[in-house]
This record gives C-alpha cells, sequence and structure tokens, in this order.
C-alpha cells in the first residue's frame, strides 16, 4: 500500500492500468465490462483507498487534489529530519501553527525573509492540513509532532483548548534541544523590522522578553525582573531563544512540569505564560536567563499603545509582538493600522507565496 502511494496519484494508477475512461481505454486492446471480476476489482480497492484517505482529507480544495504521493512522506517526516534539514549554524527559528493561524504565518515569514532568516524556518504544523499545506509550497519545512491536538477546540484564546495547544510548545522545544540544536521560537503574530540574532549576545543559556507595557530606561537590567503582583514576573512565552545546554533543557523541562501541576481550569483560564514565568523562577539559582532589550522586543502593550514611547525609541524596534488584543480580525485590523500587514502587498516575498 504504501509503496503503491510513493510511486503514484490516485488518479494515475487506476486510469493506467485500469481503463475505466474513454481516453485510456482506446489504448487498451482489452475487452472491458463494468460487472467483469476487474472492475469490481478495481471499485474494490477504490473503496479502500477512499476508506484509508477520508480521515486525512479535512483540507477545504478535497480529497483528490490534495491526495498526492508525498503525503506520506510527510505524515512521517520526523522532528530529527526536519530539524537537520533547515538547522543553519546548529540553529533553527521554530513557530507552532494551525489552520486558521497560516495569514499570520505569512505575515511573519514574509519579514523574516526581509532578514534573510527564511531558511532555517521550521513550521511546527498543529494539525495535517498546515502540514501539508506548508510543505506543498516550501518542502520539508513543516513537521507535526504526533499526536495532533483537536483542532476544533484549539483556537480559542483562555480555553482549555488552547491551553493543551500550547503546552506542547515545551515538549516541542526540549525535544529540538536534546538534538543539539538551539532555537528561537516565535508566536506569529509577530513582525521582525530589524534581524534578533545580533541582540543574542554573550552565551546565555535562555533569552526572553517582558511583557509588561511599563516603560523602561533604554539601558534597563538583563537579569530576570523582580516578580509583580502575583509574586511572579510576567515574561513573554511568545519569543524564546534556547542554547542547546542543560540549563536550557531544565528551564523547559520545569516548565512541563508546572503545565502539569497547574493544569488548566475554568477559573484561572490560563495559558502556558505563567508556567514559563514559574519555571524561570524556580531555576534562576542554576541557569544563565537574560532579559532582551526593551526598545528592540516590546510588548503590543506598549508598542501599540503608547505613540510617544514609539517615536522616542524609534529605529531600535526588532520584533513587534501584536498581543494585548485577541480574536484574529482584531489583530489584522490593528497591523493595518500600523503598516505591518505585510500579505496583502508583498505576499511573493514569503516562502509560502500568495495563500
Ligand atoms: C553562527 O553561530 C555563532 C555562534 O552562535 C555566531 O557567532 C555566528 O555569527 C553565526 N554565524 C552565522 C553565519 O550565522
Ligand atoms: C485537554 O487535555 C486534557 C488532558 O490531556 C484532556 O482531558 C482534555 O479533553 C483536553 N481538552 C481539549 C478541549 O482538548
Ligand atoms: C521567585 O518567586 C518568589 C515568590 O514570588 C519570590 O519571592 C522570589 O524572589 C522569586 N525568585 C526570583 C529569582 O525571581
Ligand atoms: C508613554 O511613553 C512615554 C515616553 O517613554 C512615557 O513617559 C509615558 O509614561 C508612557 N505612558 C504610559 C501610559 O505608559
Amino acid at each position: 500500500m504504501s509503496s503503491f502511494l510513493h510511486q503514484r496519484t490516485i488518479h494515475n494508477p487506476l486510469s493506467n492500468q485500469h481503463p475505466l475512461s474513454p481516453r485510456s481505454s482506446s489504448s487498451s486492446s482489452r475487452s472491458f465490462s463494468l460487472f467483469s471480476p476487474t472492475a469490481l476489482l478495481v471499485l474494490l480497492s477504490l473503496l479502500v483507498i477512499l476508506g484509508i484517505f477520508l480521515p486525512w482529507a479535512d483540507m477545504p480544495e478535497g480529497l483528490f487534489s490534495t491526495v498526492k504521493p508525498s503525503i506520506t512522506k510527510w505524515r512521517s517526516y520526523t522532528l530529527a529530519q526536519a530539524a537537520s534539514f533547515v538547522a543553519k549554524n546548529g540553529t533553527v527559528i521554530v513557530c507552532a501553527v494551525s489552520q486558521p493561524y497560516l495569514p499570520f504565518l505569512n505575515n511573519w515569514l514574509i519579514s523574516i525573509s526581509r532578514q534573510k532568516h527564511q531558511d532555517k524556518v521550521l513550521v511546527i504544523a498543529e494539525d495535517y492540513a498546515t502540514l501539508y499545506k506548508v510543505n506543498e509550497r516550501w518542502p520539508g519545512h513543516a513537521v507535526l509532532v504526533p499526536p495532533a491536538p483537536d483542532s476544533q477546540t484549539a483556537h480559542k484564546f483562555g480555553s482549555q483548548g488552547f491551553f493543551n495547544f500550547t503546552s506542547r510548545r515545551p515538549r516541542h522545544l526540549l525535544q529540538i534541544l536534546e538534538l543539539g540544536y538551539n532555537v528561537m521560537y516565535n508566536d506569529v503574530d509577530m513582525v521582525w523590522l530589524a534581524d534578533p540574532f545580533p541582540y543574542l549576545e554573550g552565551n546565555h543559556d535562555v533569552y526572553f522578553t517582558d511583557d509588561m507595557p511599563q516603560v523602561k530606561p533604554l539601558k534597563h537590567s538583563h537579569a530576570l525582573p523582580p516578580p509583580g503582583k502575583k509574586g511572579r514576573t510576567y515574561i513573554c512565552s511568545c519569543m524564546i531563544f534556547l542554547r542547546s545546554t542543560n540549563g536550557a533543557k531544565l528551564v523547559m523541562k520545569k516548565w512541563i512540569e508546572e503545565l502539569q501541576e497547574q493544569p488548566w481550569s475554568k477559573a484561572k483560564k490560563a495559558n502556558d505564560q505563567p508556567a514559563f514565568n514559574w519555571a524561570l523562577n524556580k531555576t534562576a539559582g542554576e541557569v544563565d536567563l537574560y532579559l532582551l532589550p526593551q526598545a528592540a522586543f516590546p510588548t503590543g502593550g506598549l508598542y501599540f499603545k503608547n505613540q510617544t514611547w514609539v517615536q522616542e525609541t524609534k529605529g531600535r524596534h526588532v520584533i513587534i509582538h501584536n498581543n494585548y488584543i485577541t480574536g484574529f480580525e482584531k489583530k489584522i485590523k490593528r497591523f493595518r493600522e500600523f503598516g505591518l500587514w505585510l500579505v496583502d502587498d508583498h505576499a511573493d516575498e514569503s516562502p509560502l507565496g500568495k495563500l
């Protein structure tokens, strides 16, 4: 079965071997009746094929346009294979994306391509439609780490499905570190205005950004900030750079532990960020942490809300995060207002093209 899939599309083997269509029957000397054993065999195998393909056929284009021989290949493409394919200089840039976020993925990719770092981008697809879509356009740059989360429930911010979805993040990152790569993680509602890599100074284990909108002095400390009102810091789990060190692995392991100890509840409607902050708090003594400069990596709560600050820090911005707002439409509208929605006019700059 699988070698059959590797060699041919669903159309060709049937029309070539078994002349069902007038075009191919004219080239065949065999006589052919719909009720012959051969025809029944063909119909039977067609049913088997449909039965096997239907669970995957969740893409809008429908069954026949999506079932290609490459699909089985991407289904079994592993994180180790993918990381070794995209890594440059021992480093990968990853995001985790499900189908509704594809426009944001494209927007983010355009901005990364402008900094010439797109080659090391690995999209961790959180559903099969995304896995196939990205690899069809950009072979090798998407991987799915099974099992795929339930795509129907994974999108609403604050929901249990969203929590389950984001809980996968530290596991993905730990796996990449264990494979020996440095990894930069980004949420895809981000836009790069400059190259972030020169800001990853020194040899620290973990680099991150503060999600607090309060303005800090330009030359603030790079240490973990003091805890806020809830007894913890507000470091963003949206943009993290990890070197493949024991320290960085320890933070990921602690993050996974914290997520297990404080699972989602209706009352708290948590996402994965508090657990990340507790993980930083508890490992701070053993791990070399580095807070990136606010002017370069501002939270959306500052960048989109304080024009005075934006003017004052002009030319210093590196990655902009469209947070402190929920909903796809609102995020797109705000990106448009600030000239950061690039997919309308610059889709040709994305390795995925126009989606
Ligand atoms: C490769 O990585 C090293 C260390 O992380 C860095 O100093 C260097 O600039 C990188 N080189 C390229 C070509 O990206
Ligand atoms: C989230 O994960 C928990 C624990 O694995 C599971 O019981 C629950 O059904 C999942 N919920 C959703 C909405 O995905
Ligand atoms: C960790 O959190 C506790 C409780 O808020 C706080 O007292 C402590 O200073 C924090 N440690 C670090 C290193 O931030
Ligand atoms: C906005 O930015 C300016 C300039 O940095 C700062 O003085 C002011 O306190 C900020 N406003 C708010 C509401 O944070």
